[in-house]
């Protein structure tokens, strides 16, 4: 399987199976994705929350695509009245498609439609946990707050493998709240996110493997550059 990271919380995974996962596309607006528009492949968008950074380009993605989205329920009906076919889930519950399972986990942030004239509501935000072909768990944490779940939750319950973890501080957790989450949490391989996107989220990841490997060593962090990708 492969994880490729695009920029922000954008990431393609492509599993064992060659299914083709695309996690919070966020392209067209973004200033540090490297990749045109019609080079994005999926077959199924997963969307943590409704936010322009985030859902922004899900449904154009879809449509291009012809790919499935997968989200909370408010958002699966708003893709609905899109034209895109959508499942829509909400937190606890899993979903299997294609052999992949996706749990909906809870996140502590907003979820809104913000890239229209009004605001629309779009439930609450959310992470997901996505269980792969041959077991191994990959958890996008979208945008959120530390939170005492990821411990109980994320941690003991669902175990995952591998992180991705929002570090850019301002809209979500910065450095040392994401280290402490990786300590409750302590998956083999940690990717940051949602950092060095714009000013307001710039971050030092110099400082972050130091406080990450001080605290947590048995995690691995695993710092990719835009379009680098994890391969195992
Ligand atoms: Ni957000
Ligand atoms: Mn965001």
């Amino acid at each position: 399987m492969k994880i490729t990271w695009l920029s922000h919380s954008t990431f393609q995974i492509i599993s064992e199976d060659g299914l083709k996962i695309l996690i919070d596309p966020f392209i067209s607006n973004n200033p540090a994705c490297k990749i045109p528009f019609e080079d994005i492949e999926a077959d199924i968008v997963c969307v943590t929350h409704g936010h322009s950074d985030h859902f922004g380009d899900a449904v154009l993605v879809a449509k291009n695509n012809n790919a499935v989205i997968l989200s909370n329920h408010e958002i699966s009906i708003f893709s609905n009245q899109q034209g895109v076919e959508a499942i829509g889930m909400n937190i606890g519950g899993s979903v299997t498609y294609k052999g992949v399972k996706f749990t909906m986990v809870d996140a502590t942030h907003t979820s809104s439609i913000d890239f229209y004239e009004d605001l629309i509501p779009a439930g609450s935000a959310s992470g997901f946990i996505i269980e792969l072909e041959n077991g191994r768990k990959i958890y996008h944490a979208g945008d959120t707050g530390l939170f005492g779940d990821m411990e109980k939750v994320i941690g003991k319950i669902y175990e995952p493998d591998i992180a991705l973890i929002p570090i850019g501080d301002t809209f979500t957790m910065g450095l040392y709240d994401a280290a402490i989450a990786i300590n409750w949490i302590r998956p083999e391989i940690v990717i940051p996110m949602h950092y060095n996107t714009f000013p307001a989220i710039e971050q030092d990841t110099n400082l972050f493997n130091q406080i990450v490997s001080r605290l947590t060593p048995e995690s691995k962090l695993l710092v990719l550059d835009v379009n680098e990708f994890y391969e195992e």
